[in-house]
This record gives C-alpha cells, sequence and structure tokens, in this order.
C-alpha cells in the first residue's frame, strides 16, 4: 500500500505539482490544505481531482483554534506522513503533537542558515557565494528540525531574488521528491539531530 500523504501548502504549488508528476508508487497524496483561499496550490490539487481544503487563521478566534483545526483537518485523511510544500506559516503544538516526527518541510537555504521566510533574499543580502535548499522534519522551531537532505546552489553574478529562487526551485522540487519518496519506502530513525533512512 502507498503512504498517505497530506501536502500544505501557501503559494504556487510547483513542489506540490513535482510530487503529483512523480511516479507515486511508494505514496499518494490524498490531500491539500492551504492557510490562504487563493494559493494556485489549490487549483493544482483540484486539477489533480484531489480533496482540498482551507484553513486560514483569519477564520479562528485564535491560534490555537487555528492550529486545532488544522490538526484535524489533517488528521481527517489520515495521512502517514504531511509535507510542508511552500507553506508559510509555522505549525502550532496541536498539529506537532498529532503527526509526531511525521511532517517534512522544505526550506530554500542551506539550513540553520537563513531560516525563516525570507531565506532567498537574507543570503543573498548576506552575500554569501553558495546557497541551496533543505528538508528537514518539522519541529517546534522555525526551520530547526533534524535535516533529512540538501543540496548546494551557487550564486551567480547579478542574481536577484527572484532569479535565484528560481534556481533553486529547479533542485527544491527534485529533492523533495526523492526524500518523500524515500521516506514513505523505507521510514526513518531519527537519534538527537541525525536522521537515517534506511
Ligand atoms: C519554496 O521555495 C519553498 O521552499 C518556500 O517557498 C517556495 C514554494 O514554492 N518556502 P511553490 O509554492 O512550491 O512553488
Amino acid at each position: 500500500m502507498p503512504a498517505r500523504i497530506v501536502v500544505l501548502v501557501s503559494g504556487s504549488g510547483s513542489n506540490l505539482q513535482a510530487l503529483l508528476d512523480a511516479d507515486q508508487q511508494s505514496y499518494a497524496v490524498v490531500g491539500v490544505i492551504s492557510d490562504r483561499p487563493d494559493a494556485h496550490g489549490l487549483v493544482r490539487a483540484e486539477h489533480h481531482g484531489l480533496p482540498t481544503l482551507v484553513v486560514d487563521p483569519g477564520d479562528f478566534p485564535d491560534r490555537h483554534a487555528w492550529d486545532t483545526a488544522l490538526a484535524h483537518g489533517i488528521a481527517d485523511w489520515s495521512p502517514d506522513w504531511v509535507v510542508c510544500a511552500g507553506f508559510m506559516r509555522i505549525l502550532g503544538p496541536v498539529v506537532l503533537d498529532t503527526f509526531p516526527r511525521r511532517i517534512v518541510n522544505t526550506h530554500p537555504a542551506l539550513l540553520p542558515a537563513f531560516p525563516g521566510a525570507h531565506g532567498v533574499r537574507d543570503a543573498l543580502d548576506y552575500g554569501v557565494r553558495v546557497t541551496g535548499c533543505t528538508v528537514h522534519l518539522v519541529d517546534s522551531g522555525v526551520d530547526t528540525g533534524p535535516i533529512l537532505a540538501q543540496v548546494a546552489v551557487g550564486i551567480e553574478p547579478g542574481d536577484d531574488e527572484t532569479a535565484l529562487h528560481e534556481r533553486i526551485k529547479v533542485v527544491e522540487r527534485e529533492l523533495l521528491v526523492d526524500i518523500v519518496t524515500r521516506l514513505c519506502t523505507d521510514g526513518c530513525t531519527v537519534v538527537g539531530r541525525k536522521v537515517t533512512i534506511p
């Protein structure tokens, strides 16, 4: 049986599209959730015939209520893994406790450098010569969970945030599909900050 995956998106959803386009033998995307009703990722999901759900923080009285609704929304699809693919919110304790070590995130920088919402811009502003992407397990911090895999991307003369991010996203999509496939096939063991996929 393929592993069941719920994908969380906030924006264009190209990472979601890569997961949908890949040869899904080891996993099946069973639902897509966004915090934003206008996320293009929802359109991609619907084109693929997938059920979608919007859990917009603005519809809830406080963060705990949003966190609880998101946890219930994810759990309704009984996933084995939850994949944050450009989901621009920090997950709360209810979601984290419901799916311990079962949530994966992709980030467009080489963590622990440049965490947060502007990883590409921050790397450019700092003047690093190499940045990249990181796929990691999610914990309660901001992009602080144990690292599963990273790929470096060189910064080229004249790069701006958009050009660099697009080059990062090309390798990021490939890395995310590879790691999700491997997790769904073999699982992983976590000792401290060290993750092993057999
Ligand atoms: C990705 O680079 C992701 O790491 C970052 O936002 C981007 C989302 O891209 N947080 P998309 O929505 O999957 O196209």
